[in-house]
């Protein structure tokens, strides 16, 4: 088989990726290593922001997501008995949008199966040959049958655990790692959230975060130990855990209710340099990692998507590799900025077990300078509602 663009991953990239080419008649086939079904299991995030929301129309997937139009014009930040609300619009003029990254994940594979575009299932043993050269091309196995696609350009779309980083050589590739004592405790539940927009809490018994899908659909998070198992905590025990981690105004308002998905989610910070290869271009978690205080996983995802989208179209439209030839350092860029944004956001809300009295004073501190600091708040609301491309 020949295709253009051969795309491993069919996770939100590498869907969103082979989607956006679409609408300019760029052939890609998509890979993926799981089923469809596997894929829209995995709960992630449910924060999207503007660019994000572009991109989706632009890629004529957005029709659901602009009908069911959740949108927050603003976030609460809690710590003690206090808190306090950040109003997006007003500092940026934009809002955020509140969708769950399986439905962006349902609503890409819609589009594609409309559009005839292929995706494999069940992908095995990919490796990605002659990357350095003019002619890659792609082996791997399903059913045990081997196969082969030739392409012009790879994008390697297969999250933190593939191959597509492994192939850069270990001469060329940096990497810069940091990561977090402790993990995240989710829980998705029928219930309607406690607010009609986001907490997220700082207490002395830890981070707390109480999210949602829609009206009926709530998602809350506790920081937990990295030694937990969700099987360790009934879903009494989450609520009341939860309940002693929010002001009580919140916890008076809570809902509780069976949970439909409980699981346990590690915190990484991670990037990788350089994020092309010759004719191999990394893109979302393949490259890089962010702790989820901010939901910036899939946001980082989707800016990289619009910097090689457009590069590649750049190049097929008027033979011009400037756009390809620029990517890694422009996509680099913005991931830096995000994975400061998410370490910083994440230092401000989480109790570390090395923390001294000094330490928990300078975090209420900033806390407190935030409340009152329009600045800081602007900083903080341009960030959130995600930076410019
Ligand atoms: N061959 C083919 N597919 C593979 C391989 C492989 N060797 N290895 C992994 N995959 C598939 C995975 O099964 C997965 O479906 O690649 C996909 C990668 O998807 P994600 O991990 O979701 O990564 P990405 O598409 O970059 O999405 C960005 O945003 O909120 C964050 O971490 C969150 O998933 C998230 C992301
Ligand atoms: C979520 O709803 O899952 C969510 C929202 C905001 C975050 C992280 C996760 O910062």
């Amino acid at each position: 088989m020949r295709t253009q663009v051969a795309i491993i991953g069919g996770g939100p990239s590498g869907l969103l990726l082979a989607q956006l080419l679409h609408t300019r008649g760029i052939e890609s086939v998509v890979l993926e290593r799981k089923t469809k079904d596997y894929v829209l299991s995995r709960i992630r995030a449910g924060v999207l922001e503007r660019g994000m929301l572009q991109l989706m129309d632009e890629a004529g997937c957005s029709d659901r997501m602009r009908a069911e139009n959740y949108s927050h014009d603003g976030t609460y930040i809690s710590y003690g008995e206090e808190s306090f609300r950040i109003d997006f619009v007003v500092l940026t003029g934009h809002p955020v949008m509140v969708y769950g990254q399986t439905e962006v994940t349902r609503d890409l594979y819609d589009a594609r199966e409309k559009t005839g575009g292929p995706i494999e299932f069940n992908v095995d043993d990919v490796v990605i040959n002659g990357a350095d050269g003019d002619t890659p091309y792609i082996t791997y196995t399903v059913d045990g049958q081997p196969r082969r696609i030739d392409c012009d350009f790879v994008a390697g779309c297969d999250g933190f655990h593939g191959v597509s980083r492994q192939t850069i050589p270990l001469s060329v590739r940096r990497e810069y790692e940091k990561v977090y004592p402790f993990g995240w405790l989710g829980i998705l539940s029928e219930t309607p959230p406690v607010n009609h927009e986001l907490v997220y809490s700082n207490s002395n018994r830890g981070f707390a975060l109480c999210s949602m899908r829609n009206e009926q659909l709530s998602r809350h998070y506790i920081q937990c130990s990295l030694s937990d198992s969700p099987d360790d905590w009934t879903d009494a025990a989450f609520w009341e855990e939860l309940k002693r981690r929010i002001p009580t105004k919140f916890a008076d308002a809570l809902v509780t209710g069976p949970s439909v998905e409980k699981s346990i989610a590690p915190l990484r910070s991670f990037v990788t340099e350089p994020m092309r290869w010759g004719r191999l271009f990394l893109c979302g978690d393949a490259a890089h990692i962010v702790p989820p205080t901010g939901a910036k996983g899939l946001n980082t995802a989707a800016s990289d998507v619009q910097y090689l989208y457009n590069g590649l179209r750049q190049f097929y439209e008027s033979g011009s590799s400037e756009g390809i030839d620029g990517y890694s350092a422009k996509a680099l860029l913005r991931v830096w900025k995000t994975e400061r944004f998410s370490w910083w956001f994440s230092s401000l809300l989480h109790r570390y077990p090395d923390q001294s009295e000094f330490d928990i004073r300078i975090q209420v501190a900033e806390l407190e300078f935030l409340r009152s600091n329009e600045a800081a708040q602007r900083a903080m609301a341009e960030n959130y509602v995600g930076l410019p491309y």
